[in-house]
């Protein structure tokens, strides 16, 4: 018989473990005596011009008495180029070109908690240049759909790595004196209906995967802002949802710094006073005078205004506001940060297929590089994360700098079209014979014939596939995740003109690789890699480093497969119209509050399901057995890693797992050692396995070392529904250590 503690006794015991340390977001509250003072000396118009924008990225102080405007800098990937004060349409500067670091998925390949510290200071560091407060991110919802718009942005499916790296990312931007804005909180996991659709879900899927990122970043690095996203949870806007906002981020986690809606994502007044946000952005239209004119009523009181307005002072207070000639003086990428997205970029390449074409081989003279993605500079596009970078090392750019030092020739052909997504403005008088109309265009018989010719002319061909910041976007979700533009008939032209073929997919999310993969000889995910995203890759193509980045997600080999799409809970077929979008329609602006209520409330209400529960990504693929195109975890190297001899042993506080890992080839490269956890006779239901502990491990050529790896208890704990706590099963576990998730190579028992 199972014994099952529900959560008192286990809290006690962690909070003990904790002893009497701060924890880190007490520390906004040092300033609150003086925030006080401050408070009783303003007058109910000025703290209420703090709770809406000033401008489009930014929120009032008080000049009167010395306290700043808040500035806010979108993130996650580079400071933004700077906007009109009233839009995002550019002020025109010179010095605002920011360093483009690799996007979410890329930084969570590289399943490095010390590279994403790195990561954090360099956004931190660029936006005091820029004089911004307020990084507006990391970005960090679980990747649930395989074609989700913002796949690129987040991080994983996986909640304990996307926590990992959402915690380093946090601490090491806050300890440059930049407070992130943790987004988008929570579920917000489509872009289809993204501003009104409910996403409903089961309390223990909440907690266990959904929330675990921001948990973390607000408990263990003290995030200091946070942005409610624009959907709804369980029938409420994120912005106003009393469950997430005032019981568990502030009433649980201990937030004590404020929240800002996503841009136009503020619904109502009282909704937003009373559950929990501080920031309207942007506008005034709930958060200005009718906070005024329901305090005169009495539907509020001052004292709420007091305690959101102390929230926002508490971070204002804790970022050292950097007065207007200090900011903008010098160029905002800087050398250290574009060194720390070349370091990223390295470690983040997964090698997913290699029959020996990689690394190059030192008798390749000649190399035909195919696909306009090799050219596409990926730092703009995807709305609110694109970045105006200072410089960009295109895939071609590097193979040519590296090929160049060699004496190996490099001739490139576009080979397929480009699909530049929806266009804004006005359509261009000449077609662009490079551009596609439509994303499943088939193969441009021209351009096909162009690129065979390169080939075969060539000792290898690297084709350049995968999508672009048009397709995988912000603001809407992919139809399918097949390759676009006819590529498939490409690669497979390519490979009869010249089987020693490698495919490099430059991509954020995962695609369809059923053709490319029973074709290609080596397949290398590139991602959208920041500045110096070429060079990485020609150092990691031409065998200088090894890959060692893994997936975070998982490849499905058909969409259908994938856990929201078996459940049939996406796409949702009563598809609404878009909220969001309907509000900005210029007849709905002009409309008076009470007549754009009563065509809020006659809009359809799209609504997305969540009953495939917890089991995302892998945990659905290995629970339901079903064999995905590339496992969560996967990545390969040049060299064989060896693990032998594991111990494991379960202590008071964590479970402890002991192993040697060797790396067994002729040149340094690094592992990213990954244990899962599986359930023996359990009571509870739970997926087959679950990542709990990870390290990345650095070994020269022959090297051995012994690994070391804990799983605190409380990380063992599910949610019991019925108690409404956090509960710890004791039991067997089974604990799996390898080098992927379908790729186990030690298991041990422990009893907990
Ligand atoms: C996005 C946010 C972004 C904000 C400001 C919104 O559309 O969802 O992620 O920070 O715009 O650009």
């Amino acid at each position: 018989m199972k014994r099952i503690l529900i959560t008192l006794a286990v809290a006690a015991l962690f909070a003990s473990a904790c002893g009497s340390l701060r924890s880190p977001q007490d520390r906004l509250t040092l300033n609150d005596k003086k925030i006080d003072a401050i408070i009783a000396q303003m007058t109910l118009e000025e703290k209420v011009n703090m709770l809406h924008s000033k401008t489009n990225m930014s929120s009032a102080g008080v000049e009167r008495l010395g306290i700043a405007d808040i500035h806010y800098a979108d993130g996650p990937f580079g400071i933004r180029e700077e906007g009109q004060p009233n839009g995002f349409m550019s002020a025109g500067w010179t010095l605002d070109s920011a360093t483009f670091f690799p996007t979410g998925s890329a930084l969570a390949a590289t399943w490095s908690e010390e590279l994403a510290y790195k990561y954090g200071t360099g956004m931190g560091k660029e936006a005091r240049l820029r004089g911004k407060d307020v990084i507006l991110g990391p970005a960090v919802n679980i990747q649930r759909l395989p074609v989700g718009g913002r796949t690129y942005e987040y991080l994983s499916e996986d909640p304990l790595l996307s926590a990992a790296i959402a915690l380093e990312y946090t601490k090491g931007c806050q300890d440059q004196g930049t407070a992130v804005c943790i987004k988008h909180f929570a579920v917000n996991n489509q872009e289809t209906n993204r501003g009104s659709v409910d996403a409903q879900l089961d309390e223990r899927t909440l907690r266990e995967i959904y929330l675990k990122p921001f948990e973390r970043a607000v408990v263990e690095g003290g995030a200091m802002s946070v942005m409610p996203a624009y959907n709804k949870v369980n029938g409420d806007y994120c912005s106003e949802n009393e469950h997430l906002l005032n019981e568990i981020l502030r009433g649980e986690w201990g937030f004590k710094g404020f929240t800002v809606s996503d841009w136009g994502g503020t619904h109502s007044t009282m909704g937003a006073m009373l559950h929990g946000l501080n920031v309207q952005m942007t506008g005034s239209n709930y958060l200005g005078q009718p906070v005024i004119d329901s305090i005169s009523t009495g539907a509020l009181t001052e004292d709420l205004v007091n305690e959101k307005v102390r929230q926002i002072l508490r971070v204002r207070y804790a970022v050292e506001a950097i007065p207007d000639d200090v900011a903008n003086t010098v160029m905002t990428s800087q050398p250290e940060c574009q060194e720390i997205a070349l370091e990223v970029a390295r470690k983040s390449i997964v090698l997913l297929k290699n029959c020996g074409t990689l690394p190059i081989a030192p008798e390749v003279r000649k190399i035909a590089v195919i696909g306009q993605n090799a050219v596409l500079k990926t730092q703009s596009g995807g709305m609110g994360a694109g970045v105006k970078a200072l410089y960009e090392v295109t895939p071609l750019d590097g193979i040519r700098a590296k090929a160049d030092e060699k004496g190996i020739e490099v001739s490139y052909a576009p080979g397929y079209k480009n699909f530049p997504g929806r266009r804004w403005g006005p359509a261009p008088a000449e077609p662009d014979p490079l551009e596609a109309a439509a994303i499943d265009e088939p193969a441009d018989p021209v351009l096909l014939a162009e690129a065979v010719a390169l080939a075969k002319d060539a000792d290898l061909v690297i084709f350049f596939g995968g999508t672009n910041k048009y397709i995988e976007t912000e603001g809407s979700d992919r139809k399918t995740i097949d390759l676009p533009c006819g590529q498939e008939t490409l690669v497979q032209a390519l490979y009869v003109a010249n089987p020693n073929l490698v495919t490099v997919l430059i991509s954020g999310g995962p695609t369809d690789l059923r053709v490319l993969d029973s074709i290609c000889p080596a397949i290398v995910q590139g991602w959208w890699n920041g500045t110096e995203g070429g060079t990485a890759l020609a150092e990691v193509l031409f065998g200088e480093i090894a890959p060692s980045g893994k997936l975070p997600f998982t490849f499905p080999a058909r969409l259908e497969d994938s856990p929201a799409y078996a459940m049939g809970n996406f796409p949702d077929p009563n598809v609404g119209g878009d909220l969001f979008s309907l509000m900005f329609r210029p007849d709905v602006l002009k409309m008076s509050p009470e007549e754009r209520q009563k065509f809020i409330d006659s809009l359809p209400k799209p609504v997305s399901k969540y009953t495939e529960r917890f089991y995302v990504g892998y945990r659905w693929f290995d629970t339901k057995e079903i064999k995905p195109m590339y496992a969560f975890g996967h990545g390969l190297s040049y060299v064989d890693f060896a693990y032998e001899g594991i111990k494991a042993k379960a202590g008071k506080d964590a479970v402890k797992v002991s192993f040697t890992l060797r790396n067994e080839g002729s040149m340094p490269a690094d592992e990213v050692v990954q244990l899962y956890v599986a359930r023996v006779d359990s009571a509870v239901e739970w997926p087959a396995k679950e990542l709990k502990a990870f390290k990345r491990v650095s070994l020269k050529a022959g090297e051995s070392r012994k690994i070391s790896l804990d799983i605190p208890l409380k990380d063992l704990r599910y949610w019991d529904e019925a108690a409404a706590a956090w509960a710890l099963e004791h039991g067997k576990l089974q604990l799996l250590v390898g080098s992927a998730s379908d790729d186990i190579r030690l298991s041990a028992d422990v009893e907990i």
